[in-house]
């Protein structure tokens, strides 16, 4: 089935003018960027974005990396696309990732880890309501 997801490029990708390769890796795998803006994150927006993990340790550094440069917020469309996308990211820690994962080319660490995926279908939602209206997604 024909679906989408919500992905950002992270600023520790942006940083490394990376923007370019982890595309080609999204459209490599089928997947279309169907919207994409290049924002710097407000911390409101981050805090928002992450607030399931509000309870985690990690949550402060998160929101700090988040909104430390610019991010780009994209739209994924494709045949599975949620799990497709969570599929080419490889694991959240990158020394866990698979071979030829975004997550395994790229990323830094588990903090800086290059991209975030939607985890589900009802996430993908909200996340995309986030950040686009649907006038900004063109399929
Ligand atoms: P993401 O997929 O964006 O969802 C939550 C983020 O929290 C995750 O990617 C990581 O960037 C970050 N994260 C998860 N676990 C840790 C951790 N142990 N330390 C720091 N950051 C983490």
């Amino acid at each position: 089935m024909t679906e989408r997801t919500f992905s950002i490029i992270k600023p520790d990708a942006t940083e490394r003018n990376l923007t370019g390769k982890i595309n080609a890796v999204i459209e490599d795998a089928g997947l279309r960027i169907v919207a994409q803006r290049r924002i710097r994150m407000t911390e409101a927006q981050a805090k928002t974005f992450y607030e399931v993990h509000k309870e985690r340790p990690f949550y402060g550094e998160l929101v700090g990396q988040m909104t430390s440069a610019p991010v780009v917020v994209q739209v994924l469309e494709g045949e599975n696309a949620v799990a497709k996308y969570r599929e080419i990211m490889g694991a959240t820690n990158p020394e866990q990732a698979a071979e030829g994962t975004i997550r395994k080319l790229f990323a830094k660490n588990v903090g800086e880890n290059s991209v975030h995926g939607s985890d589900s279908q009802d996430n993908a939602k909200l996340e995309i309501a986030q950040f686009f209206t649907e006038d900004q997604i063109v399929g």
